[in-house]
């Protein structure tokens, strides 16, 4: 099956049109790569109820995977896990565990980011930290489950 990704960017200053988005284009060039579709991308404010529209959003528009970029670090701002936890029938904390063991080896500030991965409805979202080139290698850290992940999510029949 081909998947299909949404991309949202979660930046304040990003959706105020303050900062150019890097970090939704990088993503999309990555997804390609993976030889997976780009259905749909979003760039909203941190806001929890926004945050949770949007992937909603996505995922109503028929997207297997929603990923998002931002919102995952320190500041009192930073409320994506928060926003994605409260709407997924379920937490994958392999996800958010694997992202950071990986990424510590070369960024030792990775441990700020509480990167994660939820189920909302049948749809795997993953939240990636607001630096391109971070969300990038953090999505390269947890892709090879992704296929899988979204098969048995669909009620795809599987080899295992
Ligand atoms: N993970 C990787 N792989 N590479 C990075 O450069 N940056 C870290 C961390 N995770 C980073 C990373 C930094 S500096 C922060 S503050 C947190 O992600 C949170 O980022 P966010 O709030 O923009 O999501």
């Amino acid at each position: 099956m081909r998947i299909q990704v949404g991309i949202i960017t979660i930046s304040d200053r990003a959706a105020k049109g303050e900062y150019e988005d890097t970090g939704g284009p990088a993503l999309k060039e990555a997804v390609t790569g993976y030889r997976w579709d780009v259905l749909t991308e979003d760039v909203v404010p941190d806001d929890k109820q926004g945050i949770q529209r949007a992937i909603r959003g996505q995922v109503r528009k028929g997207c297997h995977v929603v990923l998002t970029t931002g919102g995952t670090g320190v500041a009192l701002r930073d409320g994506t896990p928060e926003a994605a936890r409260e709407i997924a029938v379920r937490e994958l904390p392999g996800f958010g565990e694997a992202m950071r063991m990986e990424s510590m080896k070369t960024t030792k500030n990775a441990i700020l980011s509480r990167n994660l991965a939820v189920v909302v409805d049948q749809s795997l979202v993953i939240c990636l930290p607001g630096k391109p080139a971070g969300a990038v290698e953090c999505l390269g850290i947890v892709a090879e489950a992704v296929p899988h992940a979204v098969e048995i999510l669909q009620g795809v029949p599987t080899s295992c």
